[in-house]
């Protein structure tokens, strides 16, 4: 089981026994807002958690989903994860997100989750790009990114379908070179 281990919370592998956690934000209406795959059954999220835990085994894995923990009382917050949606003998390509119960919210979590993958695709998988998307209007995620040395990189207009509404999307995104630099004020401090 992979586990990722930041200052307050760490990453893990889910479990089975997620699935109360898991469908907790899935089908919060807040929280699934923007989400396009978002429940309304605890069936639903099942079968979305299980396809999650399906890929946790598989030898050559390109789909990493992970439930968020603080450390302090090993309580799930939320869920982070990414994709790796290109690869090659030198580099690839990763897009993630993150997602939290509200109470969590505004307290950096979703930043410290965010540069733990980012470190885990550069560092371990020896990724060259990781790249992240939120609606136009999702002004957490795109401060997340932000915060995390993501640019901007892209923003396709009445991209993807929510709702029965077309909507604006942000594409953001970092190469391993730039992110390196990111660390550096981090790593003197
Ligand atoms: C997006 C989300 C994960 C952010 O989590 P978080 O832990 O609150 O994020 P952080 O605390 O690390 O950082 C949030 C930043 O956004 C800012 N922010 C929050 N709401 C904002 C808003 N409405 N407008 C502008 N900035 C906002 C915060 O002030 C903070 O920036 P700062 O530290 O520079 O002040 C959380 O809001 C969430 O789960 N939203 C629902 C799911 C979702 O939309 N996920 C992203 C899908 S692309």
């Amino acid at each position: 089981m992979l586990r990722i281990d930041g200052e307050r919370i760490y990453l893990r592998d889910h479990r089975a026994g997620d699935l109360e956690s898991f469908h907790a934000w899935l089908s919060d209406p807040v929280v699934a807002r923007y989400l396009t795959f978002r429940t309304s059954t605890r069936d639903q999220s099942f079968i979305q958690l299980a396809d999650a835990l399906q890929e946790n085994d598989k030898e050559t894995r390109t789909k990493y989903f992970f439930a968020t923990v603080l450390h302090e009382n090993d309580h799930i917050i939320g869920e982070a994860g990414f994709t790796i949606k290109a690869r090659a003998e030198h580099g690839g390509i990763a897009d993630l997100g993150y997602f939290l119960l509200k109470p969590y919210w505004g307290k950096g979590y979703a930043t410290e989750a965010t540069e733990l993958m980012l470190a885990y695709c550069f560092k371990v998988l020896k990724l060259h790009k990781v790249v992240a998307t939120c609606d136009a209007e999702n002004k957490a995620s795109e401060r997340v990114m932000k915060r995390c040395g993501m640019v901007q990189e892209a923003c396709p207009k009445k991209d993807y379908l929510l709702n029965g509404e077309w909507r604006d999307r942000l594409g953001y995104g970092i190469l391993y070179e730039d992110w390196i630099k990111h660390q550096e004020p981090m790593d003197g401090s």
